[in-house]
């Protein structure tokens, strides 16, 4: 079942619960009420095996809103903030991958992956290029292309990639574009479309190519270099390099 449907499912018991409490006078009140529902959405949540993450956040999603009610502000600040979020996160209930950036430490450090030729590099699943524009920068001999799916995101890189002649900025779905043409590909998502985004770079890429991911490594696939970035976050970098068809 997709997390976001466990989620709704979660809060959809947590509220016939408290409803149910309610109804036979053993619960009343509205914060009890409201406990009630946070507790019993978790719990749910946790049946239905979600990430453990989703717990607070089910522990505090009716509260929250019951709280906010208080606060008397407009329903329009909602309304904005829910078209904002949704243009940052686009499709991440059903991609599983959010929005986190790669800082300079890695850029340089994948810096020192490139090849000292010419060379092309796609970022899949760009957000705003804080990984490209750097890269960009100081290897003005190659050519930067970055594929990022989220409206606002993309937007927002693509006018800070403005000045930077070599960098190609696109709207689109990592898997729907080839990616045969790159020497280096680099994906910062989530564990959970890494094995398809390898199955895809086994298929399309050239050997030699590299494919690098930021913090989550190809399952069952060891990696052929790891590289510690050193900074605080402890950014580990997982390398696998396309070998060349064995011959028969
Ligand atoms: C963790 S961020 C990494 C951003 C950037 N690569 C960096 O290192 O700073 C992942 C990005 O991938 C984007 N994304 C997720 N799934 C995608 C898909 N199927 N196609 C294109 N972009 C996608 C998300 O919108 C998000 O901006």
């Amino acid at each position: 079942m997709p997390p976001a449907l466990k989620a709704l499912l979660a809060q959809f018991a947590g509220l016939a619960t408290a409803f149910a409490l309610a109804r036979a006078g053993l619960v009343g009140g509205l914060w009890p009420l409201v406990g009630v529902q946070a507790l019993a959405a978790a719990a749910v949540a946790h049946l239905l095996g979600s990430a453990r993450w989703w717990l607070p956040i089910h522990l505090g999603f009716v509260p929250l809103v019951v709280g906010a009610q208080g606060l008397g502000a407009n329903p329009a600040w909602y309304l904005a903030a829910f078209v904002l979020l949704a243009l940052v996160y686009w499709t991440s209930f059903r991609t599983q991958v959010p929005l986190y950036l790669s800082n300079r430490r890695t850029a340089a450090a994948v810096a020192t992956l490139l090849p000292p030729r010419p060379c092309a590099v796609l970022d899949i699943g760009a957000g705003t290029g804080s990984l490209l524009r750097p890269l960009a920068r100081a290897r003005p001999d190659c050519r930067f292309s970055g594929i990022e799916l989220a409206p606002a995101t993309w937007l927002i890189g693509r006018l800070l990639a403005a000045r930077v002649p070599n960098i190609d900025w696109r709207r689109a779905d990592l898997f729907a574009r080839p990616w045969q043409d790159y020497d280096l590909v680099y994906a910062f998502l989530s564990p959970v479309p890494m094995a398809a985004v390898w199955k895809k770079a086994a298929a399309e890429l050239r050997p030699g190519a590299l494919l690098v991911s930021n913090s989550f490594p190809v399952p069952e696939r060891a990696p052929d270099l790891v590289i510690e970035v050193g900074d605080r976050r402890r950014t580990r970098l997982y390398g696998y390099r396309i070998q060349p068809a064995a011959t028969p």
